[in-house]
């Protein structure tokens, strides 16, 4: 019973939909009608500009954070990374957007942050990497996931390697439209870096 009501409180935190709520209130702009029309932080960078971006990838990583955070707030006997797991679910297919969400990253890299900031630090510096080399943000959100599953691996931290993996896949599958745009060398490259 205490897994099952953690399990809704992370998937309702997870389906805030940060993206949607900056760009109406703020902008007057739906992004899902714009850019890549995904509901996350690359796109509101994309549409909306940097403020904005900085503004949904917070709240997007806080959103993993805090429902990871949960457990141990509350003093509950629950695995923290398994709750985590569930608000990526309520970013992907949000309750409050039409279950049209976003690709998994920032929620997924908050959960990692609740439970090891170390390993968020190594995310956030692979990231940069292969975003700096590749020009590619879903390429460095996915490939950064496959590093993080290896990082844990030689870490022994057992639970988070099999959690990273299953939000690796998330992410893997979410970004299936960016796979093919790769291979077809039509995928947009990020122009600051
Ligand atoms: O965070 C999602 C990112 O990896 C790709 O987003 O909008 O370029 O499909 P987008």
């Amino acid at each position: 019973m205490e897994y099952f009501i953690f399990i809704i409180i992370a998937y309702i935190l997870g389906s805030f939909p940060t993206g949607l709520i900056v760009g109406k209130a703020g902008y007057k702009k739906d992004i899902r009608e714009h850019g890549s029309g995904n509901l996350g932080a690359t796109n509101t960078f994309r549409v909306l500009g940097v403020k904005a971006g900085i503004i949904v990838v917070t709240v997007d990583i806080l959103k993993g954070t805090l429902a990871a955070a949960l457990p141990v707030l509350f003093h509950a006997d629950v695995f923290p990374l398994l709750i985590g797991i569930f608000a990526v679910v309520g970013h992907m297919y949000p309750l409050f957007a039409n279950f049209k969400g976003g690709k998994a990253v920032a929620t997924s890299a908050g959960v990692i942050l609740g439970v090891n900031p170390l390993v968020f630090v190594i995310m956030i510096l692979s990231f940069l990497v292969i975003l700096y080399l590749s020009k590619y943000v879903s390429l460095a959100s996915m490939l950064t996931g496959i590093i993080t599953i290896v990082v844990t691996l030689i870490m022994q931290e057992t639970g988070l390697t099999i959690v990273t993996a299953v939000l690796t896949i998330f992410v893997i599958y979410r970004h299936q439209a960016n796979i093919k745009r790769i291979i077809n060398k039509t995928e947009p490259k990020i122009k600051w870096m």
